[in-house]
Parts: C-alpha cells; structure tokens; sequence
C-alpha cells in the first residue's frame, strides 16, 4: 500500500476476487505487472481481501487495495470501478468473475433464487461494465473478461438460473465487444468447467467421480488453470481476439 503509483502500471479490477477463482486471476494479474484492485461483497469478506492486496503487494512490489462491494447494486459498482481508476491513475483489465448459485429445478425454484443469481452474475457484469466503459473509451485501450461458464453454453438441470445468468453474460460480451472493437477495448467470455473452489466444494466424492469420468483430461480444473486464460485475455498479445466465449473444461461432455 506504501508503494507509489506508477501511472505507466497497468491497473486491473478483479470482482469477487476475495477467495476462489478471482483470487487466482487477481495474483496472476499482479504477477504480470499490474496493480490489482480485490473486491469483496461484504464487511465479512474483507478480512480475506486485505490480506490478500497485502500478499499481493509484498510479493509483487504492484500496488493492491482490497474494497468492498456488492456488484448488483449499479451504484457500489460504479464507485468501486471508480475507486479502482482512481488509486492507479488508470484502468485497463476489468475482469467480472463474482457470482453466486442458488441452485433447485424449476418446478420447485423460488423467485428470490432466481432474482438473486440474476442479479449478481449478469446484471452485476452489466453494472461494471458500464462503469469500466466509459473510463476504457476515454483511455482508448482496454480490457474486459466476462466469468461465464459451460453451464451457460450448454444449459445443466438444476440451475436454470445459474444458466441463464451465463448465457446472458455472453450476450453481454458479444455485444459490447462490437460497441467497443473501434476504441481498442476488447471484451471476451471464458467459460470454465468443473473448478474446484467453494462453490464446488458441496459435490459429493460420487458427484465428483461421476464428473472426473465425463472430463477428458480426468480432473476437475484448479482455479490457476483459469487465471492463466484470463491473464492471456489481458495481455496485450491478445488484441485481436474480441467477442469470444472461450471454454476451459479439461474436455468436458456435459
Ligand atoms: P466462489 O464462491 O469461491 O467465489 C465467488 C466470489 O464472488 C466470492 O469472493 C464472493 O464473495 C464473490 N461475490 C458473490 N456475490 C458478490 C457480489 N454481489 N458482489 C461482489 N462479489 C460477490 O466461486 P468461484 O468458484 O471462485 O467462482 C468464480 C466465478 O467463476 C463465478 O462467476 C462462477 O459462477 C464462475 N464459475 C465457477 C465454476 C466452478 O466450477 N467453480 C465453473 C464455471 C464458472
């Protein structure tokens, strides 16, 4: 937190960054150089992303600060992208990673569940999105990676919910990506298998196995295998790749 700002440091905001697969992007972000900017949805949380901008900070010499945030409020979203081009001076990678399940099948599935994964996963993305946009359009250069999954690509019983959310992530992305193309902002969706975090961590060793054995590469996938996609996407060799939904499985056959 000591060390000065560098505006010349690229700047990255991961959301939901405090545990999981954000956690992973956001130290592989700072890892390549950047300045990392952890977001968490509650006073709970915090602890967790202190710690981790700290680590961040001491191991990579970038500056991080941890803020919190709740995503679906377009407001807390705004001040937190904010926030974050303010402390580095710019902002260049805006990655959408937090996201909720509230899983059920849709016979039995509750307003409030669907509501609620509607309103962190997609309209969460859209509240940052737009944030970032206007900042990323003045700058002429930018970054944005949208956390879909291949739940959202192919659809899964049990989460109609968490699939339309996914889905409708991409048809963010795709069409953000042409509104933004002329300004050298490019805006991708990677869609991630079988991870193994917290939000998988209720599966049972059957459910696991059952998943192993539909899995190509006959593991689940660790949230690094992600990070180091994500990272590809920020980078500047990736400036001609814009638009795309790119599934990270280990070959999975859903
Ligand atoms: P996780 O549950 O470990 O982490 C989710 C993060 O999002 C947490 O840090 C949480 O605090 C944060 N978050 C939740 N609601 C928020 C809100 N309203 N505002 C700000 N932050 C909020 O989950 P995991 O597995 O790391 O997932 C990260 C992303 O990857 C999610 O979008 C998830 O849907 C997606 N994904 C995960 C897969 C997996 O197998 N784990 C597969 C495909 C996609």
């Amino acid at each position: 937190m000591t060390e000065q700002v560098k505006p010349e440091r690229k700047g990255a905001l991961v959301t939901g960054s405090s545990r999981g697969i954000g956690r992973a992007i956001a130290l592989s972000l700072a890892e390549s150089g950047m300045n990392v900017c952890v977001n968490c949805s509650s006073e709970r949380s915090l602890p967790a992303a202190q710690e981790l901008a700290a680590q961040i900070s001491a191991t990579y010499g970038v500056k991080s600060l941890a803020l919190v945030a709740n995503v679906a409020s377009a407001e807390e979203a705004q001040t937190l992208v904010e926030s974050a081009h303010v402390a580095f001076g710019r902002l260049d990678v805006l990655v959408n990673n937090a996201g909720i399940t509230r899983d059920g099948l849709v016979a039995r599935m509750k307003e409030e569940d669907f509501d609620a994964v509607i309103d962190v996963n997609l309209k969460g993305t859209f509240n940052c999105c737009k944030a970032a946009t206007k900042i990323m359009m003045k700058q002429r250069s930018g970054r944005i990676v949208n956390m879909s999954s291949v739940v959202g690509v192919s659809g899964n019983a049990g989460q109609a919910n968490y699939a339309a959310s996914k889905a409708g992530v991409i048809g963010i992305t795709k069409s953000l990506s042409c509104e933004l193309a002329p300004r050298n902002v490019t805006v991708n969706a990677v869609a991630p298998g079988f991870i193994e975090t917290d939000m998988t961590d209720a599966l049972s060793d059957k459910q696991r196995e059952a998943i192993s054995s539909r899995i190509a590469c006959g593991r689940l996938g660790q949230p690094e295998d992600v990070a180091n996609l994500v990272k590809f996407l920020a980078s500047d060799e990736a400036g001609y790749i814009t638009g795309q939904v790119i599934c990270i499985d280990g070959g999975m056959a859903l």
